[in-house]
């Protein structure tokens, strides 16, 4: 959640950094701190509540110079975001003159025995973190004659929690130390230079080259040297992967918001989503990393799938997929819950997480949880070489590109997207005949077109964001594949316009929500043509005789729909399974166009953080 980015090279540290805590901004933000080691002045540093423009606007009057540092941005845990409680925290007795600088992503849940041994060995405390015990431990050491390296690793050994970590000592100029487990940590290999970095997106400015670090790894890092060491295996030798994003993927171009560039990227991220996963012969779907082989698929008899935020709500869709498609039993677990329950699992059980990020701690635990018991573990995730997608045993990658702005969007229609195939998959191995397969195949292919045609509505969408705009509360309602719809519709608009909103199955209005109806409270129904179509408008009607607002997302050209509601949002005639995929994106451009007139700051919503790290 919180970023950490470390630079060591021929060149000065600090812009390397600041450019880092940038692209990190997006995954915790409420302080930001730099320390750097100087030829004249050993140690120094910066921290500071706030930005990282606050921290930026410090260092335009205050430079830090030096060739190797390490930077943070914060999202606070432990004690409330302020000055003192920013990264880097300082170790030493003389904290004027401290021996180690560290900056740390994780939660310690041992810090307080650790706190209150170190206080009676002298060390003082400023802050209220837990990453000042860690600070401290590793100047013990080096007081004790360890070298910065041994010292981070003996105290890893007493940390009991998560942890990445970076730590500089004016004893070793040049040396950046990092350390992880259960909290990322990538190296990033230059020319003469290495960097170090929570997440690859601070690192892919600077070089196409780096290494996923394993938990129980230490490593350290000059400019020309990368040494890394396994808690338990000793010497590793590290493999260097190459990440390819374009140069582009990370940078906001003609858009204000990276929100707003990742929902127009949906067509595009649709059609990553789909290359190369066609049968078009078999009218079916192949996966190359699922690991599984057609009649190991056949004995399936339930899938499981757990995930936390947007990513269960894609999961709650994919329930739907395979029950329609595959005649499979389908289950949606929160990933927070999953481990903490005793949830039946068998050999005939597809276990599935999902995860945009491939870090969040509850979807990993779940995941852990499932392998413990000793069950395969597949993951649909976007984050290359993140932790969940190289802990599981088999998955599929959404190929969405990187996804910065925190509420998301593209990544939840690749969800969709992928989820369908799988059920493809799962049901041409059964009973779903070529037409139906042919049929859906056509209508995935038709995506991102239609997508096209969506996008193009957003100024309907920003008259009906001024509609909403002065309410306090709205109801999305939605039924079958289109209540996780509403779901999604109904989180988007909370997190980054801060009005409150619920979503919930159209008919289950009348059992309770129904007396939150009045002219102030919007209801958004997601209602395009379908099964259930007219039962929807006789909910609509409900809705309107109490005086309640009406938005609705229809099929376009539904004249009976547009007469009934305040404004229709339409969206094109399409298949059935995929109707919902194109409902979703006016429901992201509400949800973003509300936002805006708001004032709110879209890209980085208040109290969240793009990876939840922490359980
Ligand atoms: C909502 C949102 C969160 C995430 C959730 C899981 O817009 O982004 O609800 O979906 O924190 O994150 P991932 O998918 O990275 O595991």
């Amino acid at each position: 959640m919180c970023g950490i980015v470390g630079f060591t090279g021929g060149r000065p540290a600090a812009p390397a950094i600041l450019a880092g805590l940038r692209r990190l901004e997006y995954r915790g933000y409420d302080s930001a701190g730099m320390a750097t080691l100087t030829r004249e002045r050993g140690l120094v540093w910066v921290k500071r509540a706030g930005r990282v423009d606050a921290l930026e606007h410090h260092l335009q009057v205050e430079p830090l110079a030096g060739c190797c540092g390490i930077g943070h941005t914060r999202w606070a845990t432990h004690g409330p975001a302020n000055d003192v409680n920013a990264h880097p925290h300082l170790g030493g007795r003389d904290l004027q003159a401290p021996l180690v600088a560290l900056v740390h992503n994780g939660v310690i849940e041992n810090h307080e025995p650790l706190r209150n041994q170190l206080r009676d060995e002298g060390y003082l405390f400023q802050s209220q973190t837990d990453t000042e015990v860690i600070a401290h431990l590793v100047a013990r050491e080096l007081e004790a004659g360890r070298n910065l390296f041994d010292a981070v690793r003996h105290v890893t050994e007493l940390l009991e929690g998560t942890y990445g970590l970076a730590a500089i000592s004016p004893r070793e100029p040049g040396v950046i130390v990092g350390a992880r487990l259960g909290s990322p940590l990538v190296v990033g290999v230059g020319e003469d230079e290495h960097l170090v970095a929570s997440d690859a997106s601070a690192l892919v400015a600077h070089t196409p080259h780096v290494i996923y670090l394993q938990d129980g790894e230490t490593v350290r890092l000059t400019p020309r040297h990368c040494r890394v060491e396994h808690r338990e295996r000793g010497s590793v030798t590290p493999r260097i992967d190459r990440i390819d994003w374009k140069p582009d993927a990370v940078e906001l171009g003609r858009f204000e918001h990276y929100m707003r560039k990742e929902i127009h990227e949906q067509p595009n991220t649709v059609r990553d989503a789909l290359r190369g996963r066609l049968r078009l012969a078999e009218a079916s779907a192949q996966f190359g990393g699922l690991n599984l082989t057609a009649r190991q698929l056949r004995r399936v008899r339930r899938v499981v799938f757990a995930a936390c935020g947007t990513s269960w709500h894609a999961a709650l869709l994919g329930e739907h997929y395979i029950e329609k498609l595959a005649h499979l039993p389908a289950e949606v677990e929160y990933a927070s819950e999953f481990r903490y329950r005793n949830a039946p699992l068998d050999d005939q059980t597809l276990f599935f997480v999902l995860s945009q990020s491939g870090e969040t701690a509850d979807t990993l635990g779940a995941l852990r949880e499932a392998r413990r018991r000793g069950f395969p573990t597949l993951a649909i995730v976007n984050t290359v070489g993140s932790t969940i997608a190289r802990e599981a045993d088999g998955g599929v990658y959404l190929h969405a590109g990187p996804e910065i702005g925190v509420a998301s969007t593209k990544a939840f229609t690749s969800q969709l997207v992928v989820l369908a195939l799988l059920a493809l998959h799962l049901g041409r191995l059964r009973h779903l005949s070529y037409d139906e397969g042919r049929r859906l195949i056509a209508a995935l292919e038709e995506l991102p077109d239609q997508i096209e045609r969506v996008l193009a509505i957003e100024p309907q969408v920003e008259e009906a964001a001024h509609r909403m705009v002065q309410a306090t509360s709205a109801l999305y309602l939605g039924r079958d594949l289109n209540f996780p719809i509403a779901l999604e519709g109904a989180l988007k608009l909370k997190e980054i316009s801060y009005l409150h909103a619920e979503g919930y199955p159209t008919a289950e209005m009348k059992h309770g929500p129904i007396a939150l109806i009045d002219p102030a409270t919007p209801s958004v129904f997601v209602a395009p043509r379908g099964g259930l179509h007219a039962k929807t408008l006789g909910n609509i009607e409900e809705v309107r005789a109490r005086k309640g607002p009406v938005l609705a997302v229809g099929t376009q050209g539904d004249d009976q729909l547009a007469r009934l509601v305040d404004q229709m949002l339409p969206i094109p005639e399409a298949h059935p399974l995929t109707q919902p995929i194109l409902a979703c994106v006016p429901l992201q451009l509400l949800a973003y166009h509300v936002a805006r007139l708001k004032g709110c700051d879209i890209d980085k919503p208040r109290n969240l953080a793009k990876s939840v790290t922490v359980e």
